[in-house]
């Protein structure tokens, strides 16, 4: 089974082929994504019409370029899938307008993929593919979350942000530290330099004694600092940006431990945007063997979003077995959709 993924949740356009073969993990066949990050940058972050614009540009080049890689012609691709939430309303209704469009005018089924499934998902396509149970720790731009993962289809919220999300402090510290959009890996590049232990920065709900996290005092505490600095600023930089980074992954890998502590569990997957950045992977890496314990990350370039993780999640659910694809071309997107709740029973 030949599945077509449609990814316009934000600010990328991805389109994806996979294939299916009996029971095994889903094939990547080709993926393309065009990034919308330079257009955004002049605004200091996403711009909500723009992106939907771009995506009705960008989407069927992108689905002409992956069906040429490979080799597929239209009328073999079995199930067309598209992320239907969490995201921008309006990008989202592109992404799934063309795949029901496609979907009726080939006469084939169509599934509404959950964004976040995809990301937790998407170390099934690595060299080093997880298996069923694990912990999920997802850390995204909109989204800081714990999730016990039992199967496709079965995920339990053990603890989520309370305000911003990891990559959200990222990107607004790096906004006050004059880095751009996006700007964690910026402010990841820049922090190499610089001294973590310069800056004391809190860590918030580090000893809550939960799985929950909170980073919005940690941006207030960066835009403290960084008022304080004045002039010194500039010279002082990376040591700030890296006493950030510090601050952030010091967090997100002790929570995931007592994720990991509470559960019993012995393995996680790090998926989502932040998942790519450097010091956690590090840090995560170490502190897991030193438990015994297995990480899987998805392959650097289907850390952030994609395509191929929206084809992927849709032939998981199909395999097994949890959702049929449709052919209900009445397309409804969701742009808030909590995904514990595709959890059913
Ligand atoms: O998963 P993603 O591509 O989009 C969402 O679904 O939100 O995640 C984007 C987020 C941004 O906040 C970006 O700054 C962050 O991931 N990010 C990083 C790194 N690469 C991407 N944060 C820290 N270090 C990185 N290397
Ligand atoms: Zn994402």
């Amino acid at each position: 089974m030949i599945v077509l993924g449609i990814e316009s949740s934000c600010d990328e356009t991805g389109v994806a082929l996979v294939e299916t073969a009996g029971t095994r993990v889903p094939a990547l066949r080709a993926h393309a994504l065009h990034s919308q990050v330079d257009m955004h940058q002049a605004y200091g972050g996403v711009v909500p019409e723009l992106a939907s614009r771009d995506h009705i540009r960008r989407v069927l080049p992108l689905a002409r370029q992956v069906l040429g890689q490979a080799g597929c012609a239209l009328s073999e691709v079995d199930v067309v899938a598209y992320t239907r939430g969490p995201g921008l309303a309006g990008a989202l209704l592109v992404g799934a307008g063309v795949a029901c469009a496609l979907g009726a005018a080939l006469d084939r089924p169509v599934l509404g993929v959950h964004h976040l499934e995809g990301h937790l998902l998407s170390p099934f396509l690595s060299r080093d593919p997880p298996e069923f149970p694990f912990i999920a720790l997802l850390v995204s731009g909109g989204h800081t979350q714990l999730m016990q993962v039992e199967g496709v289809g079965r995920y339990a919220l053990l603890g989520e942000t309370i305000d911003d999300a990891a990559g959200e402090a990222f990107d607004k510290s790096a906004k006050l530290l004059g880095l751009g959009y996006p700007g964690g890996p910026a402010l990841s590049r820049l922090a190499q330099q610089g001294d973590p232990a310069a800056f004391k920065l809190p860590r918030p709900l580090l000893h809550s004694g939960d799985l929950d996290f909170s980073f919005a005092g940690l941006k207030t505490a960066v835009l403290t600092q960084v008022r304080k600095l004045g002039d010194e600023l500039d010279r002082r930089k990376a040591d700030l940006a890296a006493s950030t980074e510090a601050a952030i992954v010091e967090v997100l890998v002790k929570k995931s431990l007592a994720a990991l502590d509470a559960s019993g569990l012995r393995r996680i997957v790090v998926a989502g945007g932040v998942g790519a950045n450097r010091l956690l992977r590090a840090q995560l890496d170490a502190a897991c063997a030193r438990r015994g314990v297995r990480v899987h990350y998805p392959e650097l370039d289907l850390c952030t979003d994609n395509g191929a993780m929206i084809a992927l999640a849709a032939a998981m659910r199909l395999q097994a077995g949890v959702q049929a694809a449709s052919a209900d071309y009445a397309f409804d997107v969701r742009p808030r959709w909590p995904l514990a709740s595709l959890t059913e029973g």
